[in-house]
């Protein structure tokens, strides 16, 4: 009898009712590719399992469940057939430890509106963020403050994500554990940086950067297919980004990056165009854009090559770090050569772009080429690291710490420049009519 009770007991647990080994969730989740109607989960177990995810539009009626075929360590399940704009709660499980993650408001997301809608849209965006320092949780936390008042639909990293190699180890403790809250919740959209690259390889898509984001290939967040999740685009509401690879991907103005970025920015009709990369035009900071022998002119190509494209598109925002500063540009048009090529007349504001100092930025709606655009060296999220800090191109340049809010509603967009501790360190405005 005795024996019979403990071998009905063994037979509960196998069945799930108590973990006999339970695993534990190490890494995540954290959300890729977002679309109108699907999302990527991604997260990571301390050993292999199948992985499901339970979602549905509150914390207790997440019923639905969806999960991947086999049993893996490295947990990819996407979630389909969802509503735009619509906010939905998830959790994950395992087979026998069924739930590793709660049921929590703070495990949700809200979906992507579909493309071309005109709603308010905050972004945030760190350069150079991943020292798992103070510095970068101070960033992070000041941020946390305004992103709790409105949170951010996406966010971006502009390289150099995790020092000082961009191991898989090294995404862990600059990254995952850093941002955890935020991964959760908002979709991360990632570029190249020098040292991310050191563990990484774009022709081949291989290393730690490219095993641990999911990102489009086929333009399936929108934007034009790019074939490779070096370089990318997507749209999120009114608004159409560039990624582009400054680190590991052929810089020349006719190579597949240049070509796809044309064809991709002739086929928007989104009404603002935000590029990133790691790489920045205009910098007197840890790293100067006039030395050519500077990261081996690459932020020279990027220069010369690649803003008459992005310019000729119609961009209206440059976000790069790289140098660990915060250099924030006039309103430019056609500074394609070194500093001293700067002319007046590639200044189209001498201004501030502050409304209330001498004005906005203002520019006509509908993507013409040549319009004015602002370049932001953010580079400063992770550490600080001085340099002259007098590249003319630039309205201002800090050597301070921050990260970058941008707030879009219709054809206005806010751009602030957030200090360590929640100090407002630059602002300025683009105004399309
Ligand atoms: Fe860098």
């Amino acid at each position: 009898m005795r024996c019979h009770l403990w071998m009905g007991l063994l037979g509960w647990m196998i069945a799930g009712g108590f973990p006999l080994h339970a695993e534990k969730l190490e890494r995540g989740p954290y959300l890729q590719l977002p679309t109108p109607t699907s999302m990527v989960i991604r997260w990571r177990t301390d050993k292999d399992c199948k992985g499901y995810v339970r979602w549905g539009l509150t914390p207790t009626s997440a019923t639905n469940r969806v999960s991947h075929a086999g049993s893996l360590s490295e947990h990819v399940v996407q979630l389909s057939r969802l509503k735009p704009n619509t906010r939905y709660y998830y959790a994950l499980g395992t087979e026998t430890n069924r739930w590793i993650t709660p049921e929590a408001p703070e495990y949700s997301f809200i979906t992507p509106p579909t493309a071309g809608t005109v709603q308010p849209v905050r972004v945030w965006a760190v350069g150079d963020p991943g020292t798992a320092s103070t510095n970068q949780a101070n960033v992070r936390n000041a941020f946390y403050e305004i992103h709790r008042q409105r949170p951010a639909d996406l966010w971006l990293m502009l390289g150099d994500n995790a020092y000082s190699s961009g191991t898989d180890a090294q995404y862990q403790r600059a990254v995952f554990n850093v941002y955890a809250a935020l991964l959760r919740q908002a979709p991360l959209w990632p570029t190249l940086g020098n040292h991310d690259a050191l563990h990484a390889d774009s022709p081949t898509l291989s290393g730690p950067y490219y095993d641990i984001f999911t990102l489009p290939t086929l333009g399936q967040s929108g934007g034009l297919a790019s074939g490779t999740e070096a370089y990318y685009s997507f749209d999120y509401a009114n608004l159409h980004f560039v990624c582009l690879d400054s680190e590991d991907t052929d810089r020349t103005k006719d190579g597949a990056m240049a070509s796809w970025l044309r064809a991709d920015l002739a086929a928007t009709t989104r009404d603002w165009i935000v590029a990133f990369f790691h790489h920045p035009p205009y910098t007197k900071g840890s790293h100067d854009s006039d030395r050519i022998s500077d990261s081996s002119g690459r932020m020279v190509d990027m220069r010369e090559n690649f803003l008459p494209i992005l310019e000729a598109g119609g961009v209206d925002l440059v976000l790069t770090g790289h140098s660990h500063s915060y250099e924030r540009s006039y309103f430019l048009n056609g500074h394609y050569g070194y500093s001293t090529n700067l002319l007046p007349s590639m200044i189209l504001n001498p201004g501030s772009g502050r409304i209330d100092l001498d004005g906005s930025f203002q520019k006509g709606s509908g993507n013409a080429p040549h319009q004015g655009a602002v370049y932001l060296c953010a580079g400063s999220s992770g550490q600080t690291s001085g340099g002259k800090l007098n590249h003319p191109a630039n309205w201002v340049s800090l050597n301070k710490l921050g990260s970058v809010i941008l707030d879009f509603d219709g054809l206005r967009a806010d751009i602030r420049f957030i200090g360590d501790r929640g100090q407002l360190r630059d602002y300025f405005t683009i105004e399309k009519r």
